[in-house]
């Protein structure tokens, strides 16, 4: 879908039709990594991120974003899908043996036990928040996914919660967007 509607758009783009996300800021947006890193040159606090290519390398990327429980994850996907809690470091080698196996880019991702499952989501138009919501995770799952059985509130952001001006999706150069998901009890 993101590869047929990015060449849909950048005809669009083309012709100088105004679009509000460009193809651009969509790709930059659809990759996990990326997207991360775009934020970390702005100086906003992010879990730990490993990324490598070797299968070498495993037992450094575990130590890196010290050790299991841990997160896994396709650089690409929506909705949870791929996204993995590893629970002890042998888990977490075979899950990441697995994937690299099938060349599927991931990346390791220390885990947020103190989100409970829990994420803010914010709306943005240009740099400004306009709506939030927060997202619970269903019982025993520590994705906050809807289409995972997670459940959505509307709530107000405050200064606190709400990602720096410097974090919001002008990093993507995104027009309109649902961003950046902060654990709510994370002070990082
Ligand atoms: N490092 C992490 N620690 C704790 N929970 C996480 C972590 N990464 C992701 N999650 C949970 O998993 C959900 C899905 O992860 P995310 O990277 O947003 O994938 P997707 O793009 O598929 O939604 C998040 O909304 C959050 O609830
Ligand atoms: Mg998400």
């Amino acid at each position: 879908m993101t590869f047929y509607g990015c060449a849909v758009l950048r005809q669009f783009e083309m012709m100088s039709t105004y679009v509000l996300n460009d193809s651009v800021a969509i790709t930059r947006s659809r990759d996990k990594l990326r997207s991360l890193q775009l934020l970390s040159r702005k100086g906003l606090g992010l879990p730990v991120t490993g990324f490598a290519h070797s299968p070498d390398d495993i037992p450094d990327l575990i130590t890196m974003v010290k050790g299991a429980p841990l997160v896994i994850k396709l650089l690409e996907g929506t909705q949870g899908i791929g996204v993995v809690l590893a629970e002890t470091n042998q888990a977490a080698e075979s899950v990441i043996q697995a994937f690299m196996g099938m060349k599927a880019n991931i990346m390791v991702q220390e885990y947020i036990k103190e989100a409970k499952g829990a994420d803010i989501r914010c709306f943005v138009i240009g740099d400004k928040v306009v709506a939030a919501m927060k997202r619970q995770a269903a019982e025993g799952e520590f994705r906050s996914n809807l289409h995972r059985g997670g459940t959505a509130s509307v709530i107000r952001i405050t200064p606190r919660s709400a990602p720096p001006r410097s974090a919001r999706p002008r990093r993507w150069a995104c027009g309109w967007r649902g961003s950046t998901c902060c654990a709510p009890t994370m002070d990082r």
